[in-house]
């Protein structure tokens, strides 16, 4: 008989499913990695077994332990079935804006599951981080998954989701697209397939508001901000993600992840999350910026049935301004073209003088200049904070280190003015990249100059 012996063998060996009415525009083939046919619905049970059957290989996990996890869900779904199997016990610790049937197929499973804010710092005893780790510290036999650096996650993928699509592409696969949360999918599967072929291009999806894109693009740790895709997108940095094995990264708005999630179910009849959205959304833009037909495989990470009350519900996505198209098509660049930007920008760089920054924004009548060091956008100085300086105890001949702001985000000059807006919620300046130089930086007030006049 072709049965498996119990549910966690289940795990792994998902279809492979070439996508027909969402990359029609595009030359090159895309193909789906349905990790929702996993028994827990999502590519987490790879990484959540493989952690488990470490923990007990190294005595970490004793007989009767409590596992105990920081999780957005569906890591707690692979956590919970191997425990049910293994006969562990449960604590998941999530952040307060995880969709309730994620919550509730967890106590399904018999796991106590404790909510903690999401709008606090990784290192407040409040976030959801602090609290695993507490509550791991005081259960009997607590043992910390600890997915986000624990290395057993992506030698998950190592091991089993990087051969399982070598041997499905018959090892023509060109291009590797994942979606990066911990990282452990993108960094263990790419490190598999780069071993096998190191010309493999591996292109991590990253949401609006993660740390992610600008960390990749300037090796500064920027602010995060919120974002309603879930699974994906972090505001540190784990150790489980290993950006050496990536080699571009394409940023997707919350739009674009719920309306391609919508569209990959009524289209192609593949009913999975808003990551799996997002995943396919950025691999078609990054498919149409390609000159040449390649195999392009897009791993999409978990269910649709985890989100019916929210990508699946018109109201909500309504209420969410997800529905209606307000920007058109409007590009940063067409910004750019109507405030008459000449590519041209003025520049500070550390250890230049306060003075020195006064006398070049006069110069050149302007309030704010880029702060850049060989060639890296390290932040951005403003005549507020000057002002500020000057005012406090500050002295011209200080170096303006002191005065840079960080909170900036990086965009492309083809990125949609609909991907952007989200950011200036945040208040913060745009630093426009082309080819890795900076070309312009556009204010809230270039941003609203441009929707005033051209919608
Ligand atoms: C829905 C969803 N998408 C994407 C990811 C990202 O996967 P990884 O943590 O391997 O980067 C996760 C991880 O939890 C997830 O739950």
């Amino acid at each position: 008989m072709n049965a498996a012996n119990h549910i966690l063998e289940a795990i792994g060996n998902t279809p492979l499913v070439l996508s027909h009415s969402l990359a029609r525009n595009v030359e090159s083939n895309v193909y789906l990695k349905l990790e929702y046919v996993n028994p827990g619905a999502s590519v987490k049970d790879r990484p959540a077994l493989q952690i488990v059957e470490d923990a007990e290989e190294s005595g970490e996990l004793q007989p009767g332990g409590t596992i105990v996890e920081a999780t957005s869900g569906n890591t707690g779904m692979g956590l919970a079935m191997a425990a049910a199997i293994k006969g562990y016990n449960c604590i998941f610790v999530m952040p307060d804006k995880m969709s309730d049937e994620k919550i509730k197929a967890l106590r399904a499973f018999g796991a106590r599951v404790v909510v903690c804010p999401t709008a606090v710092e990784p290192d407040d005893p409040r976030s959801y981080y602090s609290v695993a780790e507490r509550l791991a510290e005081e259960s009997p036999g607590g043992y910390l998954a600890n997915q986000y650096h624990n290395p057993s996650n992506p030698r998950a993928h190592y091991l089993k989701t990087g051969p399982e699509l070598w041997e499905q592409t018959d090892g023509e696969i060109d291009v590797f697209v994942s979606t990066m949360g911990t990282g452990g999918t993108i960094s263990g599967t790419a490190k598999y397939l780069k071993e096998q072929n190191p010309d493999i291009q591996v292109v991590g999806i990253d949401p609006i508001g993660s740390i992610y894109y600008d960390y990749f693009k300037t090796g500064e740790i920027t602010e995060a901000h919120s974002y309603l895709v879930e699974g994906f997108g972090e505001d540190i940095i784990p150790t489980t993600m290993h950006f050496d094995y990536v080699d571009e990264i394409v940023r997707v708005s919350d739009k674009e992840c719920f309306q391609f999630t919508r569209r990959l179910v009524r289209e192609e009849g593949i009913f999975a999350g808003g990551s799996s959205g997002g995943a396919v959304a950025g691999a078609i833009k990054y498919a149409e910026g390609l000159d040449e037909k390649l195999n392009i495989v897009v791993i999409l990470p978990d269910s649709g049935a985890r989100y019916l009350t929210k990508i699946f519900d018109d109201d909500w996505m309504r209420e969410n301004g997800f529905l209606e198209d307000r920007w058109g098509d409007a590009t940063i660049d067409d910004i750019l073209q109507a405030k008459g930007s000449s590519g041209e920008v003025y520049t500070t760089a550390p250890g230049e003088t306060v003075a020195q920054v006064i006398e070049r924004m006069k110069q050149h009548g302007i309030s704010q200049l880029p702060v850049v060091d060989d060639g890296r956008v390290k932040g951005l100085v403003n005549e507020a904070d000057v002002l500020d300086h000057l005012l406090g105890d500050g002295a011209h001949d200080d170096p303006v280190d002191d005065l840079v702001e960080t909170r900036f985000a990086v965009v492309a000059p083809t990125d949609q003015i609909g991907l952007i807006g989200d950011i200036f919620q945040d208040e913060r300046v745009l630093m426009v990249m082309d080819d890795g130089n900076l070309v312009d930086i556009i204010s809230k007030i270039d941003f609203i100059d441009f929707v005033t006049s051209h919608f």
